[in-house]
Formats: C-alpha cells, structure tokens, sequence
C-alpha cells in the first residue's frame, strides 16, 4: 500500500463487539481508525482504554453530525447493526462525502435494498458500495464464487455452516429480533421465501464437527450470490445446535480467550456447487465468526482503496474481487482452507 494513501477510515458502531476488532485490526495494518458512534460516553471510554485520538458523536438521525463524522475519512466501515436501521443512512453520507463504504450486515433486506436503491448513485459518483462483507454475507459469496471458478452457471450452489456453539452479542439478539422480514431462498432463478419449516438436512463437514444436521437459515450471502451467480437454485444452512443457542434467551454473550478479545468458538464454513453430474466444494475452518469478521473487511477495503476492486456501485464480495485470491490471503492466518487449494 502506498505511503501516500490516505490512511484515515471511519468506523461506526466503533464499540460494538465486532467494531472493536475492525479498530485493532485496521491499527495492526497501519490505518488510522476514527471512531464514530451515537453515544460520546462509550466512545471516550473507548478512546482511553486504547488511546485513540480520532473519536467523532454522530448519529444516523443527524446528517450534519455523519457529514462532520466523515470528512477527510478515505472509506467509511458500518459495524452498527440492526442494517436495516443504519445502512441506508450511512451509504447515503457516504455518498455526500465521496468516500467508500463497506458493512458487515447478515440481514438480507438492507442488502438487496443497497442495490436496488444505491447502486446507481455510487456508480455515478465511481464509488464502492460493499455489503455484507463479513463472516455471514461475504465469505459465503467468496467461497461459492471460488468454487465456482470457471463455470458460468451452476444448477445449485449451497453454502453450510457449523459452530461448536454461537454465543450471541447483544446486536446479534437485537438484529435477529427487528429482523421480521422472510427469510429468501433461490429457486428457479429467483428469490422466493424459503419454505415453512425450513429444509432440514446432515452435512458432512471436516472435524471436529463431523456430520450435523443442518436447516435453511439463508442470511445476507444468498442476498449477495442473487446479483452476480448464475444459478438455478440456492439455499444456506446452519447447524441445528447453533440455532438452538441463537434462539434460547440464556445462551450467554461470547467471551474473551485471549489477549486479542477473540472467543474460543470455532467454524466451517463450506459451499458446495453443482452442474450436470459435476460437483465442488471449497469450505474454511477458522476461530470466533465475530473476530473474523475484521480481517474480511479490513482486506476488503484495502482491494477497493488499492484497485484491486472491479468497478464500483454496489458491489457483492465475489463480484468485486478476485475471490480464490482473497481468500489465499487471508489464510493460514484468519481461515484455514479446505480442501487444499483455494
Ligand atoms: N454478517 C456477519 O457475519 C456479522 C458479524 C458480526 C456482526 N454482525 C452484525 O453486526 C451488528 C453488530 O454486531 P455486534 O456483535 O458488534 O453487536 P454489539 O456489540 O451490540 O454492537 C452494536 C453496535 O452498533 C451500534 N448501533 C446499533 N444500532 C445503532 C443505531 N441505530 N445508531 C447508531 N449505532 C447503532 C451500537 O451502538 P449503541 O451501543 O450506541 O447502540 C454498537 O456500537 C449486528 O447487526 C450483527 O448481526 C454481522
């Protein structure tokens, strides 16, 4: 990267569970975070504790305060869910402030609402929109798009993921309860609801998980593959123990394992594709779904501010880079690839 970029980057929902890790991890690649939330007293709080001296009060209700929030920034990162509340907003400033943007919404609606609605204005305006760029969204999107390759349609394209348990954050509980939209499946082509109960199946993923019976549970990712994979159908799955602990108000919030605030939980995360008789698959095993979320969307944004981004508009993550190549860079370190080659 350049010494001379602009090394300024907007995070909101700063000192939120996942938006702490998207601060370090922009501080360990030599970015400046600024810190950008609605509420100043955890923001100072934040600021002390890690001795940042970038901190702005901005609400998505002023957009004064998010223009303030945002100017001299070279991207802004949403970490603030429910999106359904802060996407449109944010992308808007943004937009008005000429800069990049990039979240990590599971929710499928303020995803496809960003292309439906933002796409052309960033386009105009040569700007990046990224959505979902995160362990839910994006990472399925990149796995299904590497596995993919060079098919240029698919008959189906799954994407599975098990957890040895997923402990919610307090946004988790709070997206998951304000999300009362259906849930969306491909078939034929096209995004219908997904059936009532949800398709029930095993899947055979690497150790220590084994197989799992999984459910439907499509999040943003099957938002994601719907702009850019041709495909017949499609469908994502969860384990049946993970959505037993989402769905149970005492499952408890994610503890720290290490200096680093990361949990000791663990994932699979597989996509399998299938055309004719012919099948592939492409999965990454890695530790706490939350702390993973940094390095897929720092390594994102880095792509969009060094080029190395296809074009702009709203974009979905296999859309917008080269998705066997950022997945290579993220591993061995963040994600463990299998099997073999990316
Ligand atoms: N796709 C994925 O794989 C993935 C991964 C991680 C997180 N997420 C999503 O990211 C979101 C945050 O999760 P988290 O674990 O970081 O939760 P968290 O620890 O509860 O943090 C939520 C953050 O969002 C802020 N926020 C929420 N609503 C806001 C609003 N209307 N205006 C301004 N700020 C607002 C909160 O600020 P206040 O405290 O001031 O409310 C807080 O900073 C959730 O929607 C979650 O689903 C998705």
């Amino acid at each position: 990267m350049p010494s001379n970029f602009n090394r300024a980057i907007a995070v909101f929902g700063a000192y939120g569970h996942t938006g702490r890790f998207v601060v370090e991890r922009l501080r360990m690649r030599g970015w400046r975070p600024r810190l950008c939330g609605r509420d100043a007293a955890r923001l100072q709080a934040m600021a002390g504790h890690t001795h940042a001296d970038d901190v702005r009060v901005a609400s998505i209700a002023d957009a004064a305060s998010l223009d303030a929030a945002l100017a001299g920034c070279a991207a802004l990162l949403n970490c603030a869910g429910p999106f359904g509340e802060t996407c449109e907003p944010l992308i808007a400033a943004a937009l008005r402030a000429g800069i990049h943007y990039l979240d990590t919404a599971a929710e499928q609606q303020p995803v496809l609402a960003a292309f439906e609605r933002c796409d052309a204005a960033a386009n105009e305006a040569g700007i990046a929109v990224v959505p979902a760029m995160a362990f839910y969204g994006g990472l399925g999107d990149l796995l299904a798009t590497a596995a993919m390759d060079d098919w240029a349609q698919a008959d189906s394209v799954e994407i599975a993921v098990a957890l040895d348990r997923w402990h919610p954050t307090a946004g988790t509980r709070i997206t998951g309860a304000r999300n009362t939209a259906k849930r969306l499946v491909i078939e034929d082509g096209r995004l219908v609801e997904v059936a009532d109960p949800a398709a029930s199946r095993d899947w055979a993923f690497p150790e220590p998980f084994g197989t799992q019976a999984v459910a439907a549970v499509p999040m943003s990712e099957i938002a994601l593959v719907s702009r850019h994979l041709r495909t017949r159908t499609a469908t994502a799955y969860l384990d049946r123990g993970s959505l037993r602990d989402v769905r149970d108000a005492d499952t408890p919030a994610p503890v720290a394992a290490d200096a680093s605030g990361r949990s000791a939980q663990v994932f699979a995360i597989e996509a399998r594709v299938r055309r004719g008789g012919d099948a592939r698959r492409l999965g990454a095993c890695g530790r706490d779904i939350y702390a993973v979320t940094a390095p897929l969307l720092v390594e994102a944004m880095e792509r969009v501010l060094d080029g190395r981004c296809r074009g702009s508009g709203v974009l979905a993550a296999g859309a917008a880079f080269d998705a066997a190549d950022f997945l290579q860079a993220l591993a061995p370190e963040s994600l463990r690839l299998y099997p073999g080659e990316a």
